[in-house]
């Protein structure tokens, strides 16, 4: 086989994290792969907050991110300039993550290109259009451009198949969210990292501690109020509970979080914490309550029960596995779980064996192999 262009494109933390590992492996094979990294910058902090950790470096920055952007404004600037891009370097496959507007605008743009696109993380779903919004008709749009399609899990392949994806273009591979996890979990210590809050440092092993993260676009009308709201009371109840909650840079997670929780003194409201010291809180945390995609797959790793602050999500094998409650924004409900898996220890066992539904962190292998083997079968 030839060498091939390989154009990964990233734009926010969570593709930073998912795609390294397979940057990584590209890497690994100068002989198959010309791999090179655009980031549109969709995120710009969280994003090189990222990058630098993962050891991630940037050939083409796009730098398409605005203060408190709109949708179609991001997704207008995105497409604009990857297709120019593509135009200017011409790659063989165009490698998309999940379910950002970037990713979407990366496979448009590939598509439109003729180049060959691959899709990580393909086939997720809720079925249910408003939730995520925008990311799960993202997704579906995704799979109509993508050629080959990355799936974490069996039920992701069953979503793809049952839309009509052709068999032999799915790969059931696992999760690289998962491929990340380890590596970085390999290179935390019991120490905590630097960006962990000093309050944090300071407590003993066993005392307890609620991590919360919440940002999707569909509770901002009310749902995260409801989820602070609910994090306060719990706070209250339980006496010597110590809430960390890293807020998204996304001024509306901002202005609700701070005006709800930023004068209650064993709540730490703190900027986003670098990935090494976001997998040691996780990694601590008595529970962990959250709206993220990549914190329900990471969670049942580690062995900390996670509540999702959703009305449904495309991430059932976490439930089923035992690992993962659905919560909602109602928060009495929020409450009455929170209390009872941090102050019941035979609550919570059942949800703290660490589980592995997103695959055995060997993603990024398998991926480039049925890459090479793709592309090797076209020629
Ligand atoms: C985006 C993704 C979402 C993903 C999330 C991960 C879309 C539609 N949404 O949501 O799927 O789960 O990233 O975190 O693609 N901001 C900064 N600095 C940053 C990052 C964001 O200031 O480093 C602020 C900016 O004001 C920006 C706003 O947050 O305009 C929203 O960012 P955006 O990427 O549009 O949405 P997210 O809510 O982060
Ligand atoms: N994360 C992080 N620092 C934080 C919060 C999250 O490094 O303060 C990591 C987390 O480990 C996970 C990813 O960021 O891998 C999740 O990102 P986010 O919740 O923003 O996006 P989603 O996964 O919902 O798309």
């Amino acid at each position: 086989m030839e060498t091939k262009r390989v154009l990964t494109v990233i734009g926010t933390r969570p593709e930073a994290i998912k795609l390294a590992p397979v940057v990584r492996e590209l890497a690994r094979r100068p002989d198959r792969f010309r791999s090179r990294v655009c980031v549109t910058g969709q995120h710009r902090e969280l994003l090189d907050q990222a990058m630098a950790e993962l050891q991630l470096e940037a050939d083409h920055d796009l730098d398409v991110m605005r203060p408190d952007q709109s949708l179609a404004g991001l997704t207008t600037l995105a497409l604009e300039r990857l297709d120019r891009l593509i135009a200017d370097t011409e790659p063989d496959v165009v490698l998309v993550q999940g379910d950002t507007t970037t990713a979407m605008a990366g496979a448009l743009a590939g598509f439109y290109h003729g180049t060959t696109v691959g899709h990580v993380e393909a086939g997720l779903r809720t079925g249910n259009p408003q939730a995520p919004f925008p990311e799960e008709v993202n997704r579906r749009l995704i799979a109509d451009l993508a050629d080959l399609h990355f799936a974490p899990t069996e039920a992701a392949q069953a979503a793809l198949l049952r839309e009509g994806v052709a068999e032999e273009r799915i790969r059931v591979t696992g999760n690289t969210g998962i491929d990340s996890l380890l590596w970085m979990r390999e290179r935390v210590d019991t120490v905590p990292p630097e960006s962990v809050p000093s309050a944090v440092r300071a407590l003993p092993a066993s005392h307890p501690l609620l991590l919360v993260t919440g940002h999707r676009r569909e509770s901002f009308n009310g749902g995260l109020a409801a989820v602070c709201e609910a994090v306060r009371t719990v706070a209250d109840a339980v006496p010597d509970l110590v809430v960390v909650y890293p807020v998204h840079l996304n001024p509306q997670v901002q202005a609700t979080a701070r005006a709800a929780l930023a004068d209650h003194g064993r709540i730490h409201l703190v900027e986003p914490v670098g990935y090494a010291g976001f997998v040691w809180l996780l990694n601590r945390a008595t529970v962990v309550l959250s709206d993220s995609g990549g914190v329900q797959e990471e969670a049942p790793a580690l062995g900390t029960p996670v509540l999702v602050t959703r009305e449904e999500t495309e991430r059932l094998e976490a439930v089923a596995a035992g690992s993962a409650r659905l919560v909602g924004h109602d928060p009495d409900r929020i409450e009455a779980e929170l209390i009872r898996l941090i102050t019941d220890p035979a609550a919570r066992a059942p949800m703290t064996v660490p589980r592995f539904p997103f695959g055995d962190g060997t993603a990024a292998r398998q991926i480039v192999d049925a890459l090479e083997e793709w592309l090797q079968g076209g020629e």
